[in-house]
């Protein structure tokens, strides 16, 4: 799909279907696009039979006073309250719904007092998103009947870059979403490498990973014990991202590490049946952070970033690890097994270490790492855990730039006692209460101090069911947030 600015009278835009955001009844509306409907704008409000809520949307064929072919009016609210993530998902709602109506050909008219910028990215973003459609592995050819050629926000054209921007950032999400939509039989830790390194390549950025000789050479227990269970053989992606020579505003070095893991059975601790088959999409932070990097790549950022993705597949075997395993991390600290199902904090406390090696001064994980993230804040925030109340600021500024939400959870320390252990330095679980706190404790034990946030994705990066502006599955986040924290640095 093609994105651009477009300029001009909206009369004379040639469109399949030109889309105005239908602001709620007390809005003005503008007389001259009332004309070029031939008075139907008024008619339609005053008839009742369209809701100017999100989502909703009065579709004229064939204006009599304009040269696209269709004419719609998408439900945008009031505009007292109308704002960029509101402009994103009214993009992308318009997009599918013109979409599924095989309208080729999309232009988006932003009211002048919204054509900016920012406004613009996000539109940019909300449509490339909302083009996304899991079913790529359906056989039925009708499907490519409906396909969207271009999409144009009339703009300014100065304001063309931030098209181009939100585009950048629209298909780096969508790159994870790809990335976590693959089932694991095709999508195994070595593929996610490969996938890995073709995107690195792709964008200039250099790329290494680190095989199993290698994690083992470096004593990474913890990694190598979830991963031993499986006959697809573990890695540890490694991206880097350095800005210009001279350009750089710091020293610091942002690592972004995320949780790789292409199928969680639970190892020995085996999960039940009923869903297991959503366990593909446990490298959810490993595709976030890879997207982010593709964005990163392309927007240059004047801060070094460098990715860390461990990967592995948690399956049971005759070599599986057992619980009461006890395994020696990375850092040297012993840990007591005593869930295998809990493995991503095992994959990621040998993963931060390498990071902090490597030279990492400030850390972001995401994984998708407790159900319990879900139950306290259900599919719409993800959860953050922080060390450093400044860097968590400056992400959580970040997350709100970028339109999605983050709520941040305590990390006092008596939660660590939760997971005091008789046999070793520490266990693997907290027990009943306060999952994700205690995982985020869990690996709090392994960043040496360093200004660290966790975000645990595992109730947001994925739907279950559609959106007006999004297909159900995989959502791609906290790309956004990530590019944002890098961009703003
Ligand atoms: N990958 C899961 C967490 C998860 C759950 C992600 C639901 C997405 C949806 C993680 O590895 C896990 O199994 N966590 C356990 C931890 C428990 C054993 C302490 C959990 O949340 O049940
Ligand atoms: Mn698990
Ligand atoms: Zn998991």
């Amino acid at each position: 799909m093609h994105i651009r600015v477009q300029q001009g009278q909206i009369t004379e835009i040639e469109a399949s279907v030109l889309v105005v955001p239908g602001f709620d009844a007390e809005s003005p509306r503008d007389q001259a696009l009332d004309a070029a409907t031939g008075g139907w704008l008024e008619e339609v409000y005053a008839s009742g039979e369209f809701a100017t809520r999100a989502g909703e949307f009065a579709l004229l064929h064939r204006p009599a006073g304009m040269k696209a072919q269709r004419f719609l009016l998408a439900g945008a609210g009031s505009p007292a309250k109308f704002n960029e993530a509101e402009a994103r998902k009214l993009a992308g709602a318009a997009l599918r719904y013109a979409k599924s109506r095989a309208l080729r050909d999309i232009v988006f008219v932003l009211p002048e007092q919204f054509a900016s910028a920012a406004y613009v990215q996000a539109a940019a973003e909300g449509a490339v998103t909302a083009d996304f459609e899991p079913d790529q592995l359906k056989t039925d050819p009708k499907k490519n009947d409906k396909v969207v050629n271009s999409f144009a926000i009339v703009a300014a054209a100065e304001l063309a870059s931030a098209a181009e921007i939100g585009r950048i950032i629209g298909e780096s999400q969508n790159f994870a979403r790809i990335l976590v939509n693959e089932p694991a039989n095709i999508l195994t830790p070595l593929v996610l490498a490969a996938r890995a390194a073709a995107m690195a390549a792709e964008v200039g950025l250099a790329c290494e990973i680190l095989d199993l000789a290698k994690m083992t050479e470096l004593k990474m227990g913890a990694l190598l014990g979830v991963a031993q269970g499986s006959d697809n053989p573990p890695a540890l992606i490694v991206i880097r991202y350095e800005p210009a020579p001279g350009t750089a505003t710091s020293t610091d070095h942002l690592a972004l590490v995320g949780k790789g893991v292409t199928f969680d059975t639970g190892g020995i601790s085996i999960k039940p049946a009923d869903g297991m088959e959503k366990m593909k999409y446990d490298m959810g932070g490993a595709a976030a952070v890879l997207g982010a990097m593709r964005a990163i790549a392309q927007l240059k950022p004047s801060v070094r970033v460098t990715a860390f993705v461990p990967t592995v597949e948690n399956m049971l075997s005759g070599n599986a690890q057992r619980p009461g395993d006890i395994v020696t991390t990375m850092l040297g600290k012993t840990v007591e097994v005593l869930n295998t199902d809990a493995e991503g904090r095992l994959i990621l406390a040998d993963a931060l270490t390498y990071a902090i090696r490597q030279g990492a001064t400030h850390l972001v994980d995401a994984a998708t790492l407790t159900g319990a993230i879900a139950v306290a804040l259900g599919h719409l925030y993800f959860g953050a855990f922080t060390n450093d109340d400044a860097f968590y600021d400056k992400l959580l500024a970040a997350t709100k730039t970028a339109g999605e939400r983050m709520w941040r959870l305590p990390m006092d320390d008596d939660y660590k006692d939760y997971l005091k252990n008789a046999f070793a330095d520490m266990g693997n679980i907290g027990g009943r209460w306060g999952g994700a706190i205690t995982a985020a404790k869990f690996l709090e034990e392994f960043v040496e101090g360093k200004p660290w946030v966790h975000l645990d994705i595992a109730g947001t990066a994925w739907h279950d069911e559609a959106k007006a502006h999004l297909a159900k599955g995989p959502t791609g986040v906290p790309v956004r947030s990530m590019v944002a924290l890098a961009m703003g640095w």
